[in-house]
C-alpha cells in the first residue's frame, strides 16, 4: 500500500506532464502548454465552445467542408487515383466527415488515417465511421503526430495527403507553426499535398469575444487546466483567486489567453511551493490569426507551394491547399 503509494508520486512527478507544468509556472513570466487542457472535462467544455454563439471558426470551418468538399475531392483524385489520407488531430471528423463522403463518392482509392494524442479519440472513430461511411479503409494511429506519420510511411510507399484543419496550428506562435510545417515537409513526398485551416485576421472585436464568451465557457477551459493540475499533480489552486483576461493583438494577430492572479498567494504542487505576486499572469494560450499572405509566406518557408484556398462565405476562414516542393 504504502510502496503503491509511492510508485505513484514517483511516476507523477517524472511525468512530461509534471516537468512541463514545473517549467512553466517556474519561468519569469509564467505559462502553461494549452495542450494539457483536454482532459475529459476540457474535451466536454471545448464541445460547449464551439457551440457558442461568438465561437465562430468552427461554423466557419464547417461551411467551407459542407460547400466545398465535392471539389477538394476532386483535386485530391486528380492528383492521385490512390493515396493514404492522413488526418493530424481529427477530433470527432465530423468536418472530414464531408470530404470522406465525398472521396466514396468518386470511388477513390484510399486509406484514412487519422492520428491522436488521445486513445478515446481513436477508439470512438474506428468504432463509428465504419458505421457512417460504410466500407471505409481505416486505421486510426494514438500517439504523437511525427511519430505516426513515419509509421505510415512504412505502411505503403502511396502518395500522402495531409489534414491538419480545426485551427489547430493557431495553438502555436508563427515561428512553431513554421517550423512545424517543415517537420511535416521532412515527412512527405515532392508532390504530396497538405491542407491546413487557418483562422484569418479580421475585426479585432470579433476575434476578441470568440475567446470571451458571454456565458464564461473560455473562463471555465482556462480555469479547468488548473483543476486538472490539483487533481493529476497533487496541488491546490484555488480557481476563485485568477481571472480569465483575453487579449488580441490586432497587429501581431496574436489572441492569447492569460490567467490573473487576483491576490499574492502560494501555491503547492507535490511539495513544491510557487509564489505569485499580485496581477501576476500565467500564459494559458495563443490562437495565432493570419492573413492569406502570411500563410503564403509560411508555406514558402517550410517547403511548399500554395496551390488552393477554400474560403468560408464570410471570409473569415481559409482551408489552404499546399503542394510539397522537391
Ligand atoms: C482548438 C486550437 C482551434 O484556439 O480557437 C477555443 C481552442 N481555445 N477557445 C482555438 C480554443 C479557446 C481552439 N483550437
Amino acid at each position: 500500500m504504502i510502496s503503491a503509494t509511492i510508485s505513484k508520486m514517483t511516476a507523477r512527478r517524472s511525468s512530461t506532464f509534471y516537468n512541463d507544468v514545473m517549467d512553466g509556472l517556474r519561468a519569469e513570466n509564467k505559462y502553461l502548454p494549452s495542450k494539457y487542457f483536454y482532459d475529459e472535462t476540457g474535451d466536454r467544455l471545448f464541445q460547449q465552445i464551439m457551440a457558442c454563439p461568438e465561437y465562430y471558426p468552427t461554423r466557419c470551418e464547417m461551411d467551407i467542408l459542407q460547400h466545398q468538399s465535392a471539389r477538394m475531392a476532386s483535386i485530391f483524385t486528380t492528383y492521385s487515383s490512390s493515396f493514404d489520407l492522413i488526418e493530424l488531430g481529427p477530433g470527432d471528423a465530423t468536418k472530414s466527415w464531408f470530404l470522406l463522403r465525398e472521396l466514396q463518392k468518386k470511388h477513390a482509392d484510399f486509406t484514412y488515417y487519422p492520428i491522436d494524442i488521445s486513445a478515446n479519440v481513436i477508439d470512438w472513430l474506428e468504432n463509428r465511421l465504419p458505421v457512417t461511411l460504410p466500407g471505409i479503409k481505416m486505421q486510426g494511429l494514438n500517439g504523437d503526430f511525427m511519430d505516426k506519420m513515419q509509421q505510415v510511411k512504412t505502411f505503403s510507399s502511396n502518395p500522402k495527403i495531409v489534414l491538419f484543419m480545426g485551427a489547430n496550428i493557431g495553438n502555436m506562435t508563427p515561428l512553431q507553426a513554421t517550423q512545424f510545417c517543415r517537420q511535416l515537409h521532412d515527412n512527405m513526398q515532392p508532390g504530396d499535398l497538405l491542407l491546413i485551416g487557418f483562422d484569418l485576421k479580421k475585426h479585432p472585436r470579433t476575434i476578441l469575444d470568440a475567446y470571451n464568451d458571454r456565458q464564461g465557457i473560455t473562463r471555465a477551459f482556462n480555469l479547468n487546466l488548473l483543476t486538472r493540475i490539483n487533481r493529476e499533480l497533487d496541488a491546490d489552486f484555488n480557481t476563485d483567486l485568477f481571472e480569465h483576461y483575453p487579449v488580441y493583438d490586432p497587429s501581431s494577430g496574436a489572441c492569447k489567453s492569460y490567467l490573473i492572479s487576483t491576490a499574492k498567494q502560494e501555491v503547492h504542487i507535490g511539495d513544491k511551493t510557487i509564489s505569485f505576486r499580485e496581477n501576476e499572469h500565467i500564459w494559458m494560450e495563443i490562437s495565432q490569426k493570419y492573413t492569406l499572405d502570411e500563410t503564403d509566406n509560411m508555406s514558402a518557408a517550410s517547403g511548399f507551394e500554395p496551390i488552393q484556398v477554400f474560403h468560408d462565405t464570410k471570409n473569415w476562414f481559409a482551408d489552404v491547399l499546399w503542394q510539397r516542393l522537391p
